[in-house]
């Protein structure tokens, strides 16, 4: 009987955070690198670069990159990126999330010199790398 309670409890707990913002795993992550690739009509051999943690300048991987943080709710077209979310997201296992906000912050600017939507995605894409913030933990696994 407790443990029924306490079961219902968690669940309803999971579910109050959940509609809030679903943590993404890697294989949503898997799933929507598919179809941001597909969308986006992105070439083998940039598959390949981006696997090789590559992500070149250009149109297209820019509007890859957009489409992937876009599906995942951390970048809106209008608004630009969700550092709640952002945070969430890229925080999973970290104990103190104060530091990681600061990076998030700087990283996700408000687009003050007016680029198109794909590069402001990606510029913000670019910042996260290099403070070595993958979007799931596993990204930091496959590197190895
Ligand atoms: C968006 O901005 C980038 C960088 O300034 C530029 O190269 C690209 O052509 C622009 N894309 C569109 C669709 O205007």
């Amino acid at each position: 009987m407790k443990n029924s309670v306490a079961i219902l409890l968690c669940a309803l707990i999971g579910l109050a955070s959940a509609a809030e913002y679903k943590l993404r795993t890697a294989e949503d992550l898997q799933k929507v690198r598919k179809e941001c690739a597909v969308a986006n009509k992105v070439t083998e051999v940039l598959i390949t670069k981006y696997k090789a943690f590559e992500y070149p300048d250009d149109e297209i991987t820019r509007n890859y990159i957009k489409c992937i943080f876009n599906k995942f709710d951390l970048f809106e077209d209008t608004k630009g990126f969700n550092v709640d979310n952002l945070v969430a997201q890229l925080g999973q296992g970290r104990e103190d999330k104060t530091t990681l906000k600061a990076d998030v912050e700087k990283c996700a600017d408000k687009n003050e010199q007016k680029s198109n939507v794909s590069a402001w995605a990606y510029r913000g894409f670019k910042c996260f790398l290099s403070k070595n913030l993958p979007l799931v933990q596993a990204a930091i696994l496959k590197k190895n």
